[in-house]
């Protein structure tokens, strides 16, 4: 089979796993110089930077596999792919504790200050211990919510149990009233859920107007579900104590308004970024293609 990688993945993985076929490796991002090499490629290993649009996918006519190095899919045209009758398949479980730690980090960092003491700490102006210095906000007792309780969202609760949180959640399939009610109810707000037509925006002014004042927002999913421009307004209005993102609404651009912000931490999507995790992502899509060559049915097809 031929192979197209969107980029070089951490190793061992293509080269032990894919042995025998025929890998070809892209710089990144999928420009448009490199969709001649789609052209006679059997299967795609994309990672959440190689958007697998409808156009994409006609510049592949021999396509029969999209193996996504990612637990999210937004990036893959699923419809454009089912009507071709390719195979989708993706990543989920071996980034589940990764991308917990970090959402905990980000709350961590933001109701703690970490940024802004670590800046004073390098500055060479710290003089010393002082009661009111980067005065933070304690967790223990506060109430935290999760936007999604799929493996990840459920990983970050038992993080939150751990930390004396009272944790509360929200599924899509919840009414809008339940909805308000859970919002209302949000010291820390953790977004867990997938990108999808239905929670593209989610977060839009209203929503972070009925968070409690101080709340904090964390977001290690998908930049979109929540609108930046909201979020910088509830930001700079002190409606929200402070936000910890990994991830943008137009990634890997960043609003600049969240970058003037002090309260705001700010990640280049480094959710499932250790060594360990980012190994078992790159085996596991190699690892689907490995079975679909051999004609074994797939670990995780996207449906
Ligand atoms: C994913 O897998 O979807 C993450 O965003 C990248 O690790």
């Amino acid at each position: 089979m031929k192979i197209f990688v969107g980029q070089p993945l951490v190793e061992p993985s293509t080269v032990d796993l894919l042995a025998g076929h025929e890998v070809v490796t892209g710089g990144g991002n999928l420009p448009r110089s490199e969709w001649p090499l789609l052209a006679d490629a059997d299967a795609l290993l994309p990672t959440p930077r190689e958007r697998i649009t409808a156009e994409v996918i006609a510049a592949a006519p021999r396509l029969l596999l999209v193996a996504s190095h990612s637990v999210g899919v937004d990036h893959v045209d699923l419809a454009a792919c089912r009507a071709r009758g390719i195979l989708v398949t993706n990543t989920p479980d071996v980034l589940t504790d990764a991308t917990a730690d970090l959402a905990w980090a980000l709350i961590l960092a933001v109701a703690r200050r970490l940024h802004e003491g670590e800046a004073l700490a390098r500055s060479g102006t710290w003089d010393g211990w002082k009661p009111q210095e980067l005065l933070g906000v304690s967790l223990s007792g506060r109430t935290l919510g999760i936007y999604g309780m799929g493996r990840i969202g459920r990983a970050v609760a038992r993080r939150g149990e751990a930390f004396g949180m009272n944790v509360i959640s929200f599924e899509k399939e919840g009414t809008e009233e339940e909805f308000r009610k859970f919002l209302l109810k949000v010291d820390v707000l953790s977004v867990h859920a997938p990108l999808t037509d239905a929670t593209r925006g989610r977060f839009g002014a209203a929503e972070l107007a009925l968070l409690p004042r101080g709340a904090i927002l964390v977001n290690t999913a998908r930049g979109p579900i929540v609108n930046e421009e909201a979020l910088v307004a509830a930001l700079h209005s002190k409606h929200l104590l402070g936000a910890g993102l990994d991830v943008f609404e137009k990634e890997p651009a960043i609003h600049p308004g969240l970058l003037s912000l002090p309260n705001v931490v700010l990640l280049p999507h480094l959710g499932s970024a250790t060594t360990e995790t980012r190994l078992a992502m790159a085996r596991l899509a190699c690892e689907e293609i490995a079975r679909f060559a051999r004609g074994e049915p797939p670990l995780h097809p996207v449906p």
